[in-house]
């Protein structure tokens, strides 16, 4: 008989989970606790922009016209423990207040809430990023509290979605990779999976810690290659190199690869930075901090690549202060698209320019709402054009497409002087100085 599928947590990670279980051809019930957001869900809408997602919804919630109805919300935790045979915790573990430490405080409430409804036997498998060492306490908590005893089971299943891509990578990831106690368990991952698999994705069989160890080190991999192509730029710059043509070169390199060089302003979002942070801070508790002291500087090189991108606008506006000087910014979201401006390293340079005195207005392709709430005081226009109209300098801080496809010359028309400094090294540098502009890039040549 066919897998019953449950998930707990209707966030990016789980609305995007719940929706691919059900594209796989699985009976899925998803549980949160927000009210507003299952009630958003029923309607094939969601909660953030993520391309494709709400086509996907709309194709497998129950109630729209020509859907297969295999995906329900609710709200009952006995519902939900009578129904499934596979319960994934889709939970988010963010940043703690002014700590590095991770939040398992949602994740606990998760499984304390379903486990004394695990009457039958189950399989709850944790998707969070959690700190090595969650899983086999989360383990114990279920062995006490669930009726079924050893019937009901835990294993460790990381995500790795980007924001953007967020249904591409669920269902065709790159690989799956399970933390597993038992055959069973195994098995059971392995019948969820049939499909990916069956298309040749790896399914990478390990234990707990090393499951949670996998994600947590691969997001710092990733944010030490950022923070390395920003510490090149910032060398570049000194000796009057370009750090895209660097880039370029070592990418061929198959050791080293292309993707993730991109130097500009940095990473941001509700993942890498607290990743790392977290990570460290669990590494010092485990007494192996001098492990990860190069994240501390992974991190360090991040920030400060916001702090330079302020300077470079400081210095190609004839230095002195903002006072009176009009800044259009482009782009508000830690990345394109997507909505989300958490740790947005745009939002961070706008909100530093604006605190400097410097009248700034952004424009995003999606994430106006978001960027209004966060920093209500900063302008924001209605589209690029008009975001540049009469600016001093223009910031590229995002790298959406429609960015890139501008017309330089028709900005150039409404824009009081033309200079664009680009923090994401994402424009044709020629394309503009044709149009008369002066571009700056971080780590670039001046000319
Ligand atoms: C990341 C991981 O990629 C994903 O596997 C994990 O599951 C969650 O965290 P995400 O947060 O969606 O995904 O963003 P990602 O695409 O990794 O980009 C992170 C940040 O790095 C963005 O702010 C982006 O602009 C920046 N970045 C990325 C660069 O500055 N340079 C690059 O070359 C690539």
């Amino acid at each position: 008989m066919a897998l019953k599928i449950t998930v707990i947590g209707t966030g990016y990670l789980g609305a995007t989970h719940a929706a691919a279980m059900a594209e796989l051809g699985f009976e899925v019930l998803a549980l949160d606790v927000v009210r507003e957001k299952i009630e958003m869900l029923e309607r094939g809408e969601t909660p953030m922009y993520e391309p494709g997602l709400e086509e996907l919804l709309r194709r497998h919630v129950a109630g729209f016209e020509g859907s297969s109805g295999r995906l329900r919300f609710t709200q009952d935790w006995a519902e939900v423990g009578a129904f499934g045979d596979v319960h994934f915790v889709c939970v988010n573990t963010p940043q703690k207040h002014g700590e590095y430490a991770c939040d398992m405080s949602y994740v606990e409430s998760a499984l304390a809430s379903l486990a004394p409804h695990l009457a039958r036997p189950a399989l709850v498998v944790g998707k969070s990023t959690v700190p090595v060492g969650s899983a086999d306490r989360l383990a114990r908590m279920i062995a006490e509290l669930a009726p079924a005893g050893e019937d009901a089971e835990l294993a460790w299943n990381p995500e790795f979605l980007r924001e953007g891509f967020a249904v591409q990578d669920t269902l065709h990831p790159d690989r799956i990779v399970v933390g597993v106690r038992s055959e069973r368990a195994e098995a059971l991952l392995r019948q969820v999976y049939e499909t990916p698999v069956g298309e040749g994705t790896p399914f990478v069989v390990t234990d707990f810690p090393t499951a949670e160890l996998v994600k947590t080190s691969a997001n710092s991999f990733l944010a030490t290659k950022i923070s390395f192509i920003n510490a090149m730029a910032e060398v570049c710059e000194a000796a009057d190199g370009d750090v895209a043509k660097l880039a370029e070169a070592i990418g061929y390199d198959d050791r080293i690869g292309k993707k993730f060089l991109r130097a500009g302003i940095g990473f941001g979002g509700g993942c890498l930075p607290k990743d790392i942070r977290a990570f460290m801070a669990r590494a010092g508790e485990l007494g192996a901090d001098q492990a990860l002291t190069f994240l501390r500087e992974i991190d360090s090189i991040n920030m400060r690549q916001r702090g330079r991108m302020v300077e470079l606008a400081r210095q190609a506006l004839g230095g002195g202060s903002f006072l009176g000087r009009r800044i259009a910014v482009l782009g508000a979201t830690f990345k394109p698209d997507s909505d989300d401006v958490r740790d947005s390293p745009a939002l961070n340079v706008a909100g530093q320019i604006h605190l400097q005195g410097g009248q700034v207005t952004v424009y995003d392709p999606k994430g106006m709402e978001n960027a209004r709430r966060l920093f209500p005081t900063l302008g924001y226009a209605p589209s690029a054009l008009e975001a540049v109209r009469g600016a001093d300098a223009v910031l590229h801080l995002t790298e959406w497409r429609e960015f890139r496809e501008l017309d330089p010359a028709a900005l150039g028309e409404v824009a009081t002087t033309r200079l664009i400094l680009d923090g994401r090294n994402a424009l044709d540098p020629e394309l503009w100085r044709k149009a008369g502009w002066t571009y700056r890039g971080m780590g670039r040549p001046t000319a």
